[in-house]
């Protein structure tokens, strides 16, 4: 099979994680028999630098007409002072309306071999696997009117949240399919007990449940589920919200998994999906080789599932990631509570794709016998 993948590395340590993920793909089509092709474009600051805009028309062009999208990160402090619609975000942003990627997925899993890197003690994180399916093109993100007032005595801002009914439908349609497919339970969050957008929010979800009746709903208030999320993570299976409340929780959630470098997110929904790890530029350590590539790997795996339904290449890439982590190898976000000595992006990265390829040898000696 053929794929044409865009890569934008992006800012901070976008680049450094991005490419271990494109070796664990190399090595996936080398083994399957694969043609992956790779084509790289600027996004972010990066493209500000170079252009002047941080989403440039090639780019967006390029996005458009291949199969999939591996994205690094965006953002940049020498950006900071810039005004929202022209900082490396924005690009992000233009880049998931214009693959209208609705749907954003975000697995928070606790891995057994790292559960004491969790702040969170591990008997409370054990086990923990959630799936947070947060809106990505509405709410206070896009929702119109929204700037600064011209009032010059005293300055005010404002941001509009707005959701329709047919845009909270198409994204709890996605959480309850989901759900069907893994222990079928969708919590919903909303603060509808202060918001209209969210009493809109609530009704449409209940009535979208009743076509998956194998799925328990319950409703929680964001900032109830602030708190189970990290007192009890078990009670969760598939968390529903809108777009902040998913930002924010889904943060929240990488301290179940030990780091925040381990977070893989899809964005889906639209022609082309958009992969990329949760993590952010992170530019206090990006060019240092330290930087935890495993949410851009696993984010690799998210693209071949649900862009190519690669599903064996993807569960083998994510065997890969487990196998090594049981194996003892950590980067520095990983440390705590362990004595092994860190390794780099690019170790990390080199024992995930000769993982895999065990894995892989391992099951075709296995189906040979
Ligand atoms: C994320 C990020 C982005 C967001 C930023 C970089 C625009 O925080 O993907 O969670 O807020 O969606
Ligand atoms: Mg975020």
């Amino acid at each position: 099979m053929r794929l044409k993948i865009t890569v934008l590395a992006g800012d901070g340590v976008g680049p450094e994680v991005t490419a271990e993920a494109v070796r664990v793909l190399r090595a996936v089509a080398g083994v399957y028999g694969h043609k992956f092709e790779f084509i790289e474009m600027p996004v972010g600051g990066v493209a500000i630098r170079e252009t002047g805009e941080p989403l440039p028309q090639p780019t967006l062009d390029a996005c458009l007409s291949g199969d999939a999208v591996l994205l690094g990160a965006v953002g940049s402090p020498e950006f900071d002072n810039l005004k929202p619609d022209k900082r490396p975000e924005a690009g992000l942003l233009k880049l998931r309306t214009a693959l209208g990627a609705y749907a954003n997925l975000r697995p928070a899993v606790a891995y057994e071999a790292v559960s004491d890197c969790s702040p969170l003690r591990a008997e409370v994180v054990r086990d923990a696997d959630i799936l947070i399916v947060r809106e990505l093109l509405g709410g206070l993100y896009f929702g119109e009117p929204r700037g600064f007032s011209d009032e010059t005595a005293n300055p005010a801002a404002f941001n509009t949240m707005r959701y329709s009914a047919a845009e909270v439908e198409r994204i709890a349609r996605v959480a309850f399919e989901a759900a069907r497919k893994r222990r079928r339970k969708v919590t919903s969050v909303d603060k509808a007990n202060v918001l209209e957008a969210s009493q809109l929010w609530r009704e449409v979800v209940s009535r979208v449940a009743s076509d998956y009746p194998s799925v328990a709903l319950e409703h929680l208030y964001v900032d109830a589920c602030a708190m189970h999320l990290v007192t009890n993570p078990r009670r969760f299976d598939v968390v529903l919200t809108e777009n902040l409340f998913g930002d924010i929780l889904s943060d929240e959630a990488a301290v179940i998994t030990g780091s925040l470098g381990m977070l893989a997110s899809a964005s889906i929904g639209g022609r082309v999906g958009l992969y990329e790890p949760v993590h952010g530029s992170a530019p206090d350590i990006a060019g240092q080789g330290v930087a935890n590539p495993l949410g851009a790997i696993a984010s690799a795996a998210l693209l071949l599932r649900h862009s190519a339904q690669m599903e064996q290449e993807a569960r083998n890439i994510e065997a890969a990631v487990r196998a090594v982590l049981d194996a003892g190898h950590r980067t520095p976000d990983l440390q705590r509570g362990t004595g092994t000595a860190p390794i780099t992006t690019s170790e990390m990265g080199s024992l995930v794709v000769k993982a895999f390829a065990e894995i892989v040898n391992a099951r075709q000696a296995y189906h040979a016998v």
